[in-house]
């Protein structure tokens, strides 16, 4: 059962019932389209039957592997970029203690990333790390030649062969990444790591219910058979019907576009739990890479409250009315604190004692939207009793379905992503990679 809840009754005030009711319609149209897989970027459908198509077979492979890097590693290095990257870290922020890393009696593996930037600083901080742990590695990429990862890759085989010596190292490398194409897979067979395989009808931003995300996350101790059937129990429920009063991607993609359509082009993510932060960023890449093409597309952002709402709330709640919100509403905290009773009540806030703070946390939640209504931002929000494998998964696979509705409904491919290429043929060519000698000398000369 669906334990996702979406309400829109505080955006439908700011769109009009008519134009609503007729976008609603297109995109119960999209939906037979998305099913009948008949839609744009129809060759990259192979998410849709992750959550349903995972057996049991699979799911012991990648937790066998990861109680294999469990047992000899203090560290496990996630190399990867976008959607070979920000899946697992949002998953796995998202379960994590935020403060496990810093623990003194923290026991077990700690996750890092790299591959997700070139910053000089960040690889060499890195390295010292690495100098003093034991350490495996996923080498994450579908085409398998993306730069950032590959540079990453490059820096740190070398330390761990330093560190092991070549055969060694290999048993501690987990390739990820195309069935037959790209630098990645032919590294990985002359190698001989162990490998996994990126469906070639799934692109990036849809993988982390693949070994792309999984791997990760069930390295990091989390139960990626929950998370599976959290994403099934959603895959079961939106192929059921596309009837609005069930199906809650339905009703996101029409109020999004709906919004859209009435100058609402900026859509905020809006988090209350710190942990979330991650999933905002993984959100903001599904649907900006997924909808932002052909000059169109509402620009995705992320806020975590009430942090921001000391620094960007002003904007949000004052600035260029262009926006709209939609806040993932936890229900229920995993844990309980509540404000203690001072005697001398200094700071006032007797009023608060025996208040949990989740409540507090609430009513600032509540607060904030009607302010924020009353300033002209509309708000969808989106709530899950708590946070968890199950509902994580539920989460990524609702958002996965409305992302591809509401591409289709925008008339845009939602599977590829064109755009990227540009700074990459600037950044070869500057570089000096073979191949891109004319465009390195016309970029020079409007630089140099
Ligand atoms: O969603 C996407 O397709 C992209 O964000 C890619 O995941 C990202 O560019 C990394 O590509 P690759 O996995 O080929 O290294």
């Amino acid at each position: 059962m669906s334990k996702i809840r979406i309400d829109i009754s505080k955006a439908l005030p700011f769109v009009d019932q008519t134009s609503f009711q007729s976008i609603t319609e297109e995109v119960i149209r999209q939906y037979q389209t998305l099913l009948s897989g008949t839609g744009k970027g129809n060759d990259h459908l192979g998410w849709l039957h992750l959550p349903t198509l995972a057996t049991p077979g699979f799911v012991n492979r990648i937790n066998g592997d990861s109680e294999k890097i469990r047992s000899g590693s203090g560290i496990f290095v996630v190399i990867g970029i976008g959607g070979s990257y920000l899946g697992s870290r949002a998953v796995i922020e998202a379960l994590s203690d935020p403060f496990s890393a810093v623990h003194p009696r923290h026991e077990g593996i700690r996750i890092v990333y790299a591959g997700e930037n070139l910053s000089e600083d960040y690889h060499n901080s890195l390295l010292k790390l690495l100098d003093n742990v034991d350490y495996s590695v996923a080498v994450i990429s579908k085409s398998g030649t993306t730069t950032e990862p590959a540079v990453a890759f490059r820096i740190i085989k070398s330390h761990l062969e330093k560190k092991y010596g070549q055969e060694k190292a290999a048993g501690r490398i987990f390739a990820i990444t195309d069935a037959a194409k790209g630098a990645l897979k032919k590294m990985a067979e002359i190698e001989k790591y162990t490998t996994y395989v990126i469906p070639d009808d799934i692109g990036g931003r849809y993988s982390v219910l693949t070994p792309v995300g999984l791997l990760p996350v069930a390295v990091a101790g989390f139960d990626i058979g929950k998370l599976l059937e959290g994403a099934r129990m959603m895959e079961e429920l939106l192929f059921s019907t596309s009837d609005p009063t069930v199906n809650s991607s339905v009703v996101y993609a029409s109020i999004r576009n709906a919004l859209y359509r009435n100058g609402k082009i900026i859509e905020t993510m809006v988090n209350y739990e710190p942990r979330l932060f991650f999933f905002g960023e993984w959100w903001k890449q599904l649907f900006g890479e997924s909808e932002g093409k052909e000059n169109k597309g509402i620009f995705p952002a992320g806020v975590s409250f009430t942090t921001d709402l000391h620094s960007m709330g002003q904007y949000i709640q004052e600035g260029l009315r262009n926006l709209f919100e939609t806040v993932i509403s936890i229900e229920h905290s995993n844990s309980s604190l509540q404000v203690p009773a001072d005697d001398e009540n200094l700071d006032g806030l007797n009023y608060l004692a025996g208040k949990n703070i989740s409540e507090i946390n609430h009513m600032a939640e509540l607060g904030t939207m009607l302010a924020h209504v009353d300033g002209g931002v509309p708000n969808i929000r989106i709530s899950i009793p708590s946070i968890n494998e199950e509902t994580i998964g539920q989460l990524i696979y609702f958002f996965e379905f409305s992302c591809a509705l509401s591409g289709y409904t925008l008339g845009v491919n939602p599977f590829d992503q064109p755009g990227v290429e540009a700074y990459k043929k600037n950044m070869f060519a500057l570089l000096g990679k073979p191949g891109f000698e004319q465009k390195g000398i016309e970029l020079r000369k409007r630089l140099f």
